[in-house]
């Protein structure tokens, strides 16, 4: 089975290890990056069943003395209650600045893991092991560390780029298939951000067969955004094509509508609204649509325009009177727009036209 590794030249430089079986060797590959120390691995109830001993071994016979801390898995855990929680862990287990926080599982864990390495003696170093498709093209990558506030979701967190990203694809194995989905939706979104190839293996569904090489295309695109914007203030922002349709959704299904599937359909409505606009090339959303769907994903929400529009506002993507929409112009280029934000309800509204 092929392996990868993608270099991300933000923070202090880190790696992204993609291939098979790698939770066995995480001990070995964070050894390379931090002598040997305290790690603390955080993860949630149901990854602790699969791969935390695995994990715990692996630390151990590197030399490094491991301590783990588990949450109840779900996006509710994402709060400061529990982000509380795991930093007086840290600290009863008398973590020390030289010792390091290990994120072992999906997005929320490494979100919040992320975050308690962040402010723990004013940051310490940090490894995701990332467990789903989600984490393992979008959040295990970039640093990005957050929890979700009762306001809305991800409203405290800081920047904090890991050490290291040791990808182990059979993770993935265990994944259900709509959780796998959600995944897709992300990596879909590269392609048609930047990568035709990306895009056509999704439509081929060829996907299991090279999903080792489609996650490293996917995070060496993402890689080079965070490396010329890594605090999301320009170019970083064309990773939201979808989102802020997508969040909307989320926001009023009540978090329970999956993110990636939202993204989805959020990515059908911009390009729909593109094509009405004349922007998008015609014929684009037919594919996306096609793609999407070939993947599990949905692509359309029967939500109203005005609601939707209503909960995009609460966008944090939003700045003033304006907020920056991601629109493609075809499959494997899109194009950020800063628009006003009233001019928002009429490109949702384009888009959920049929
Ligand atoms: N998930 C989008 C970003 O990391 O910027």
């Amino acid at each position: 089975m092929d392996e990868f590794s993608v270099n991300i030249n933000a923070g202090n430089g880190y790696a992204v290890h993609i291939g098979s079986n790698l939770t066995a060797e995480c001990g070995k590959i964070i050894s390379q990056v931090v002598g040997k120390c305290r790690a603390a691995v955080v993860t949630d109830s149901n990854v602790e069943k699969l791969y935390l001993q695995p994990v715990m071994k692996s630390l151990e016979d590197a030399g490094f003395d491991p301590i783990s801390f588990v949450f109840p898995a779900g996006e509710s855990s994402k709060n400061l209650h529990v982000l509380s929680e795991i930093l007086e862990s840290f600290a009863d287990n008398g973590l020390t600045r030289s010792d390091i926080a290990i994120a072992l599982g999906g997005g929320v864990t490494g979100d919040i893991t992320g975050f308690a390495a962040g402010v723990y003696m004013r940051g310490i170093k940090y490894v995701q092991i990332p467990t789903t498709l989600l984490a393992a093209v979008d959040s295990s990558v970039g640093g990005k560390t957050a929890v979700d506030l009762s306001s809305g979701k991800n409203l405290a967190g800081v920047f904090l780029q890991p050490s290291s990203v040791i990808c182990d694809i059979n993770t993935f194995s265990t994944l259900a298939p709509d959780i796998f989905a959600d995944g897709a939706a992300e990596a879909i979104k590269y392609g048609v951000l930047t990568s035709e190839r990306i895009f056509d293996v999704f439509e081929r569904g060829e996907v299991r067969e090279s999903i080792a090489q489609l996650v490293s295309e996917c995070v060496a695109i993402k890689g080079r955004l965070v490396e010329e914007d890594e605090h999301d203030n320009s170019v970083r922002r064309l990773l939201n094509l979808g989102h802020t349709i997508g969040h909307a959704i989320e926001n009023l299904s009540g978090y329970t509508f999956p993110h990636g599937h939202a993204v989805a359909v959020g990515m059908v409505m911009m390009s729909q609204a593109g094509e009405r606009m004349g922007f998008t090339e015609n014929g684009t959303t037919d594919r996306i649509e096609k793609c999407l769907i070939r993947n599990g994903l949905p692509t359309y929400t029967d939500y109203d325009p005005e609601d939707l529009y209503n909960a995009a506002l609460s966008d944090k993507k939003r700045s003033g009177d304006n907020i920056t929409i991601v629109v493609p112009k075809r499959i494997g280029q899109c194009e950020l727009m800063t628009i006003k934000v009233p001019e928002l309800f009429d490109i949702i509204s384009l888009g959920a036209q049929r």
